[in-house]
């Protein structure tokens, strides 16, 4: 019988050790810590990312852009899924589908910090947090429409991690009515640590227009430097779970060609790391079929990025191999527009000169191009850090 209530006491003083949910239950222990920024929008989804302060399970919850208060009902939730179960980190990413395009939702971002002692298997939540509509007006999100009869983008490239020549070239996006900006490449130097990211243009993009307005983060050859850049498709995700995606808003289709390393793979600097050889063949094949679908063939213009540069006069590497298995197809895919970077300055050539069939515009380091498409063509304008318009252009159908 001594025995017996021992054994009970010892449980009893167990269960009064470990926390239980009731204890815990009021303790605030997550808070966003950088974002929302939106990704991968596409006519019926988009992505949504943000950073939590501690490790949390995340959700999204949008509404109808119909005037109603956010609190009106329960609003529909989002989550992530890692095969089925929703993760618990502190980078979130989560995916809202089954949208009609072209149509504006307004979204908020929620989060719950986990509190565990460190012998404690139980998982036991804090109070959500997250943005509140009731204090702030909750982000908007407008779906992709391919029967869009315009469509304005914004192109900047090789900021490599000076965050006031990003602010300098992004602070009027949201009063210009872009409908997204693509990052062509080069954003950092190395990607090093998720710190460098944020310092280099994370927080300024999410703080200038991000939670709002789309930014698609296409890879230049740096940014498969440094050992965090195994992390790019995490923060930035695409539509295909690949560095190669197309987009389609209004009348345009826009390849989106990731163009792997400069120098050949065997190169000392890359530690035996890299295989851009094989993945550029991997994306020769994507290429070569996407080119032949109803999306790009609907699309009255057809515009390519791709940070490197085509060159029919050798050179390096990384741009041979763009010539060999890129340009072949390219040429014959009715481009009107191919958007470059990475030689830091300013370049036009008109067609026949990089490209038999179609020009090759190159944003500078420290400029944007601003882009108006209708089915009749192209309208672009070079602009500098100043706001200053150095050039306009027209490219007719
Ligand atoms: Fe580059």
């Amino acid at each position: 019988m001594r025995k017996l209530l021992t054994i009970a006491s010892a449980a009893l003083l167990l269960l009064l050790s470990l926390p239980s949910p009731a204890q815990y239950t009021g303790k605030k222990t997550a808070d966003i810590k950088l974002g929302p920024w939106l990704q991968a929008v596409t006519d019926h989804s988009f992505t949504v990312v943000w950073l939590t302060n501690a490790p949390a399970a995340g959700w999204v919850e949008i509404a109808p852009d119909d005037g109603s208060p956010f609190f009106q009902c329960d609003r529909p939730k989002f989550y992530q899924s890692i095969q089925g179960k929703r993760p618990i980190d502190t980078l979130h990413c989560i995916t809202v589908d089954g949208l009609q395009p072209g149509t504006k939702y307004r979204y908020r971002v929620m989060q719950q910090g986990v509190i565990t002692a460190p012998d404690d298997k139980r998982i036991v939540f804090g109070i959500p947090t997250g943005n509140d509509p009731f204090r702030m007006k909750p982000y908007e999100v407008t779906t992709l429409d391919p029967e869009a009869e315009e469509f304005d983008f914004c192109v900047i490239n090789d900021i490599h991690g000076k965050d006031s020549v990003f602010q300098a070239l992004m602070a009027p996006i949201k009063e210009d009515s872009i409908d997204m900006v693509l990052f062509n490449g080069d954003m950092l130097s190395s990607m090093d640590s998720e710190q460098q990211l944020i310092d280099g243009y994370l927080r300024s993009a999410c703080k200038l227009f991000a939670t709002d307005i789309p930014f698609y983060n296409l890879r230049g050859n740096h940014e498969s430097r440094g050992l965090f850049s195994y992390n790019h498709m995490r923060y930035f995700p695409s539509t295909t779970g690949e560095a190669f995606y197309m987009i389609r808003q209004g009348p345009a289709a826009i390849l989106m060609l990731d163009c792997g390393e400069d120098k050949p793979d065997s190169d000392v600097s890359y530690y035996g790391l890299m295989v851009s050889d094989q993945y550029r063949e991997k994306e020769a094949v994507w290429l070569a079929d996407i080119v032949k679908s109803k999306e790009w063939l609907d699309a009255s213009v057809k515009i390519a990025l791709l940070h490197i540069p085509p060159s029919k006069n050798g050179g390096w590497h990384g741009g041979m191999e763009i010539q060999r298995l890129f340009m072949p197809i390219l040429e014959e895919a009715g481009i009107d527009l191919m958007i470059s970077g990475h030689i830091h300055r300013y370049s036009f050539s008109d067609k026949g000169v990089r490209a038999d069939s179609f020009p090759v515009l190159i944003n500078a380091a420290n400029e944007k191009h601003y882009f108006h498409v209708t089915r009749d063509g192209i309208s672009a304008k070079r602009i500098d850090m100043s706001g200053a318009v150095l050039k306009t252009y027209e490219f007719k159908k």
